[in-house]
């Protein structure tokens, strides 16, 4: 009976010393399994290659794998541990927690272990044994974690909704900030403006003072002549004059220009959206601007082409504000083919394509010559208020700056592809949907 008793005694403390072993909480834990462990020993770990058929493989797959992970001051707990004896064989079943930290935060593992001896040589060896790992995340009741997952799941929504959240306030912040920054843009180029109006109406104004002031000091002097009867000095004189006063008209026809130009700018994002066939628009507005070179100047011919995508709908624009976009392109274009065909005039057939494509939801309107193209450090200024390389009275240089506040208006792009001496595409991009 005392036997017995030992045996049972002997049993658990085997059972405890095995499973300190192996989790290498032992001071000795190799020697202490190799004591313990039947050569043959059979048995599972939780993961899905823990399996073993004897000591060394045991210590190969699993003892060198996860033993000794924890740290050295882990503590090791068991509860609830019940065992059964037959004769030679003992069966240990039950459950034990450790609590060690890691990086300094308190951590708890609950594992089970069954085990079954065999009594050999007064001594308890383990020849099969099972881990499982009896899932925190199962809940009472459960054999799979629905619980858990459905906390994890909650968990993922409600972190979902808080990045959502986030990202939204960013985006906000964002249009904000992009909100200040095209305030402050409009700004920057108001004042822009204001220095160029001053600037470029300072010009033709001045020459309008100075031919006026020379033509009055002009007339004087006729008046003398005349009382001297000297009528062909006189008569010089008025050719002078006449002179003159050509030029003063021309620059008072240039400020004249420019003040036009800057109330359609002022005027430019006001217009009223309606829907609008782009393609019977951009057809118009290249016949118009052809017709009215023709007017200026008898010589002037192009080739111009249409391309025309039948696929592309009603847009909402205001058609007289896209027209007048529309209309400064072609005409940049022709200004651009007539200069060329000054300078090559045999073998060049200067070309105006006017295209539309519907493409994402976007409608392109292109405007393309094989004229002068435009020199780089030209490029980055061509939307510029008042930047122009055309001579007095034939440019403001406000046509594209203008083009590009309408098209701004309307919620598109409009951009430049070009090569020096060879091609100019400018391309205007506009949401192809109701624009609200
Ligand atoms: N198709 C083109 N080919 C070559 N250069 C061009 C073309 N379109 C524009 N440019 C260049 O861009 C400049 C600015 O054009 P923009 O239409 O703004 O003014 P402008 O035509 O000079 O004057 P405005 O349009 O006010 O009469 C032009 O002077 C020219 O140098
Ligand atoms: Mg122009």
């Amino acid at each position: 009976m005392e036997k017995e008793k030992n045996k049972s005694v002997l049993l658990l403390e085997s059972f405890y010393q095995l499973v300190s072993a192996i989790l290498g909480q032992t001071m000795n834990s190799e020697a202490e399994l190799r004591r313990i462990m039947s050569d043959n020993v059979t048995g599972f770990g939780t993961g899905k290659h823990e399996i073993f058929n004897s000591y060394e493989e045991f210590i190969e797959k699993i003892y060198k794998v996860f033993g000794k992970q924890l740290p050295a001051d882990a503590k090791l707990y068991f509860f609830d541990v019940q065992y059964t004896m037959l004769d030679t064989v003992g069966i240990v079943y039950g459950t034990y927690e450790i609590n060690y930290k890691l990086d300094g935060v308190e951590n708890h593992y609950h594992g089970r272990r069954s085990t079954v001896f065999e009594w050999n040589n007064d001594c308890w060896h383990a020849i099969h044994l099972h881990v499982s790992e009896p899932s925190a995340h199962l809940a009472e009741g459960e054999s799979f974690p629905i619980k858990a997952l459905k906390a994890q799941n909650e968990e993922l929504k409600k972190q979902v909704n808080l990045k959502t959240e986030e990202l939204y306030n960013s985006l906000r912040n964002l249009q904000d900030t992009q909100q200040q920054l095209i305030q402050s843009e409009k700004m920057a180029s108001l004042g822009e403006l204001t220095a160029g109006i001053a600037h470029e109406i300072q010009n033709p104004l001045n020459f309008v003072n100075n031919f006026s002031e020379v033509n009055k000091e002009l007339l004087l002097e006729m008046k003398d002549e005349i009382d001297k009867g000297n009528i062909t000095e006189a008569k010089l004189l008025a050719d002078s004059l006449i002179d003159n006063q050509e030029k003063i008209n021309q620059h008072g026809k240039r400020a004249d220009a420019i003040v036009k130009g800057m109330l359609q700018h002022s005027r430019a994002t006001s217009g009223k959206k309606e829907p609008t066939d782009i393609n019977a628009l951009a057809d118009e507005y290249l016949r118009l601007a052809y017709h009215g070179l023709r007017a200026k100047d008898k010589s002037f011919n192009a080739t111009m082409k249409t391309d025309l995508d039948a696929s592309v709908q009603k847009i909402d624009i205001n058609p007289q504000d896209i027209g007048r976009v529309i209309l400064n392109l072609i005409n940049n274009a022709f200004y651009a083919v007539n200069e060329k065909k000054q300078q090559e005039p045999d073998g060049y057939e200067p070309t105006i394509l006017v295209s539309t494509i519907k493409c994402n939801g976007k409608v392109q309107i292109n405007v393309s010559d094989n004229g002068s193209g435009i020199p780089q450090k030209v490029l980055d200024k061509v939307f510029q208020p008042f930047f122009t390389t055309k001579p007095t009275g034939q440019g403001t240089g406000l046509g594209l700056s203008l083009s590009y506040d309408i098209i701004k208006a309307h919620g598109g792009e409009i951009k430049v592809e070009t090569k020096e001496g060879e091609f100019s595409k400018f391309i205007l991009v506009l949401p192809a949907f109701a624009y609200l």
